[in-house]
């Protein structure tokens, strides 16, 4: 695949981001989770430049995109009762789900796995997008393999900027965090990815909601690798502060707070994601203060372990990940 390099543009114009998805270029789009780098589902070509674009192995599956319920019957099939009463409470928004693919789905999407991965997006750009055209969006994160997802346009600027052609401007991500993942293990309703979905708010609606663990006969899925949206500063997560400060001078470390900065550590070098502890807004802000401490280049980052409940186990996973070695 060409590495043809582009001068990237950003703007409003849905009409530039369609005309480059026809011609099987990528383009960075708004969701309410986070930026994605979206391209035509159906066709190789396309698929081909997102992988490549991100440097993702293919063997980690996309997620498909679509506008509306209506549009899941060309990808999906054999859609269990349960997955229409999730869609029915958290779609349009931040709900993946695993479901039976068509033949119509290229074995690419998914990696060569039976299920494809499915969503149907809320913020309004995506959707008037998705609107427009006849066939779905294959949209991964729009940040290099394994590195901090994009909640801004300037996060993908400067990760992706001068490899793609046109990235759609939809301002801040509402939500700040990757769509919760869910899939079915016959009756049983399983999540693959915590994410914007709270396990609790899921189970509203299915009690009897897993998380999916990992053994010898459920190997670790794709959505589940050790080390991902990590920064390159090294991240240290839920550790002793004492003894980070004894082998790094307190102006060489960087800190996410929940919502009281370190007295020992100067406060320009530490975010604090929710000053009222609230775990939506800590989510919110979670990717842009990872790109802030990352972009101080200091020596290390210590981010502190939130609350086990709500979003926190969201953001818990994300920073545990962050901080696992490549
Ligand atoms: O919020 C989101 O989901 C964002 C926005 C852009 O929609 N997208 C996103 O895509 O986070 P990505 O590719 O960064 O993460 C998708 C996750 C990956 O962990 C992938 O392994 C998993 O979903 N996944 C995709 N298809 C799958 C499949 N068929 N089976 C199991 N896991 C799958
Ligand atoms: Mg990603």
């Amino acid at each position: 695949m060409d590495q043809k390099r582009f001068a990237t543009q950003v703007g409003r114009d849905l009409a530039v981001a369609r005309d480059w998805l026809l011609q099987d270029q990528t383009v960075a789009i708004p969701t309410e989770t986070v930026y994605g780098l979206a391209g035509n589902g159906f066709r190789e070509e396309a698929i081909h430049r997102i992988f490549a674009t991100k440097n993702r192995p293919l063997y980690n599956p996309l997620i498909l995109h679509v506008a509306e319920v209506s549009k899941l019957a060309e990808i999906a099939e054999n859609i269990p009762d349960m997955a229409l009463q999730l869609l029915e409470r958290f779609s349009p928004g931040p709900l993946t789900l695993l479901l039976d693919k068509t033949p119509k789905v290229p074995d690419l999407i998914t990696g060569g796995l039976r299920r494809v991965a499915v969503r149907i997006p809320s913020h309004p750009m995506a959707l008037e997008l998705l609107g427009s055209l006849d066939f779905p969006l294959a949209a991964p994160s729009a940040n290099p393999f394994g590195f901090i997802s994009p909640t801004t346009t300037d996060h993908v600027v400067a990760q992706l900027g001068g490899r793609i052609p046109y990235i759609l401007e939809g301002g801040v991500c509402d939500l700040g965090i990757e769509s919760t993942v869910v899939g079915f293990d016959g009756d049983l309703p399983v999540i693959h990815r915590l994410g914007a979905i709270s396990l609790e708010d899921l189970r509203e609606v299915v009690p009897h909601m897993v998380m999916q663990v990992a053994d010898s006969t459920h190997p670790v899925g794709p959505g589940m690798l050790p080390w991902h949206y990590s920064p390159r500063t090294p991240l240290l997560f839920d550790a002793a502060e004492a003894a980070v400060l004894e082998s790094h001078a307190p102006d060489r470390i960087g800190a996410i707070r929940l919502s009281q900065v370190l007295e020992a550590i100067p406060s320009g070098q530490q975010v604090v994601l929710s000053a009222s502890s609230d775990l939506v807004e800590a989510a919110r802000n979670l990717y842009s203060a990872l790109h802030f401490l990352d972009s101080l280049k200091l020596d290390v980052i210590v981010a502190e372990k939130m609350p086990e409940t709500g979003l926190g186990l969201a953001i818990n996973d994300r920073l545990k990940r962050a901080s696992a070695r490549r």
